[in-house]
């Protein structure tokens, strides 16, 4: 398929194209360097020596030259291209039009100051609002967190993928496979029971099936037991081949998505085997949110508030909405990716602040035998710890109920189910892998945007 790419001027589709390209080893063709090249001019050149109309028939006739051959690839659009009909029917026709939404006005005035000369349009962001927003495919934000490229948006994923080696979730492969025009060559059974070494096999076998070389890349389509085996599979098939990861579930966006992290559970324990291998290119479109359950969304919320209560309190912002924006999974994202880029695989202790809630949490979810979700226990974790930290001082009066709160606005429990036996918590918490003798290090919530890394000595300390 091609893929064209679009915004308004200095919104990064020349970057953004040459990254994808690079990713998905899909020829990259950039129209306004293809325009220079054959008139020999710069477009501020063409603009002031023969006016917009001279030069929109040059990119008119540039364009369809390009889309005349049928091979695969992506095209970098000019900032108003598609503003001619004729050219926005001929994209639709040959591919798939992804839209990158418009900076703010600050961010188009840094870019364009950055690189003078070379936007003979200037600011047209705002001008041309209403024809950037009649675009659906829309990307929202795009950046690097290890060596992955994460671009997230809304109807994004058919365009990247639709072409490619995709192993998907049973679930997701019945709601999406005919709508996103795809044909999975291996499907994994859904849910963390399957997350199993006899699952991972599977996949090398279908991957031995479909002949994959050093030099295929395979698409992971699902949630994070989905992401976590494919990643590993990948990882290991000829000692690691590339992968795209297409996370379809709110926690896997936000959270298991990103970081390198691959692997399936042991009877002895969950994640035991495993390996990091980041995906090249990690694909976020909230359009699949659109089918989950409410109770995985709830699950992914966890995860998003313990970010706020990492990053700061803007990151909250969703708690209104049913389902969170792109840009707000974007910038909640954004917390996990800060901590990833300076520890990739976890040398240093840097990615303890991403436990918080979880040394308690962990906890109850075994105590429960994993009849309470992961978001569930995250979120009574946090709401525990939080306790904690008011407890010792390290929070202000009022902290834990201000905590409860937003967990319970989103629909997420607060306090430890009674099936549950809370004196078997600290040792269950002992059996933590970050135990040094009887000092556990907790990722405490003290505030919004203050999260401690506080060792307790859990023979002298009392948690609960
Ligand atoms: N690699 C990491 O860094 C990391 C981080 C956090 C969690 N994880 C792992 O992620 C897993 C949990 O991920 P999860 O919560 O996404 O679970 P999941 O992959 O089991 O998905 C949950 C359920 O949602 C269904 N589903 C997925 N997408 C859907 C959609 N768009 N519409 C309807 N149904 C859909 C699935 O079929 C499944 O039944 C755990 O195994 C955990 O260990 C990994
Ligand atoms: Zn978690």
């Amino acid at each position: 398929m091609m893929v064209f790419i679009y915004g308004a001027p200095a919104s990064g589709k020349s970057t953004l194209g040459e990254k994808l390209s690079k990713k998905l080893s899909v020829p990259f063709v950039d129209l306004d360097c293809e325009i220079e090249k054959s008139s020999d001019k710069t477009i501020a050149e063409i603009f002031s020596s023969c006016g917009e109309g001279a030069f929109r028939d040059m990119e008119s006739k540039k364009l369809a030259e390009i889309v005349s051959s049928t091979e695969e690839k992506i095209v970098s659009l000019g900032g108003g291209t598609l503003l001619r009909e004729s050219n926005r029917a001929l994209c639709e026709e040959k591919g798939i039009v992804l839209c990158i939404d418009t900076p703010s006005e600050e961010e188009i005035a840094r870019r364009i100051f950055q690189l003078p000369g070379s936007r003979p349009l200037g600011n047209k962001a705002i001008e041309r609002a209403e024809h950037y927003a009649s675009f659906k495919n829309r990307i929202a934000s795009f950046f690097e967190a290890g060596s992955s490229l994460v671009v997230v948006g809304s109807e994004i994923a058919q365009g990247l993928i639709c072409d490619k080696n995709i192993v998907c979730d049973e679930n997701v492969s019945k709601l999406w496979g005919n709508k996103l025009g795809i044909a999975p060559f291996a499907e994994i059974p859904p849910g963390e029971v399957h997350k199993t070494p006899s699952t991972v096999a599977s996949l090398w076998h279908a991957f031995a099936k479909k002949g994959l070389g050093r030099k295929d890349i395979v698409v992971a389509l699902g949630g994070g037991v989905t992401g976590d085996l494919t990643g590993f599979a990948a990882a290991t098939w000829m000692r690691g081949i590339r992968w795209i990861n297409v996370p379809t579930t709110l926690l896997s966006m936000v959270d298991a998505s990103t970081g390198g992290k691959t692997g399936c559970d042991l009877p002895e324990g969950k994640n035991l085997a495993g390996a990091f291998h980041f995906p090249e290119l990690v694909v976020i479109d909230t359009a699949f949110l659109s089918t989950l359950p409410q109770k995985t969304l709830a699950d992914g919320k966890a995860e998003m508030i313990k970010h706020a209560l990492i990053g700061g309190k803007n990151l909250f912002s969703f708690a209104d909405a049913d389902v969170p924006s792109a840009q707000e999974i974007a910038e909640n994202l954004m917390v996990k990716v800060d901590i990833v880029r300076k520890d990739p695989f976890e040398t240093n202790s840097l990615r303890m602040k991403l436990n918080c809630g979880h040394t308690i949490g962990h906890a109850i979810e075994k105590l429960s035998s994993y009849d309470l979700s992961h978001g569930d226990a995250v979120a009574i974790g946090c709401c525990e710890e939080a306790r904690m930290a008011e407890r010792l001082s390290l929070a202000s009066e009022g902290w834990a109920k201000e905590v409860e709160d937003a967990f319970s606005s989103v629909g997420l429990p607060v306090s430890i189910p009674s099936n549950i036996c809370k004196s078997e918590i600290p040792e269950t918490v002992k059996g933590d892998k970050k135990r040094a003798g009887d000092v556990v290090s907790f990722a405490l919530p003290c505030g919004w945007g203050d999260v401690r890394i506080v060792p307790i000595d859990m023979a002298k300390e009392k948690i609960l």
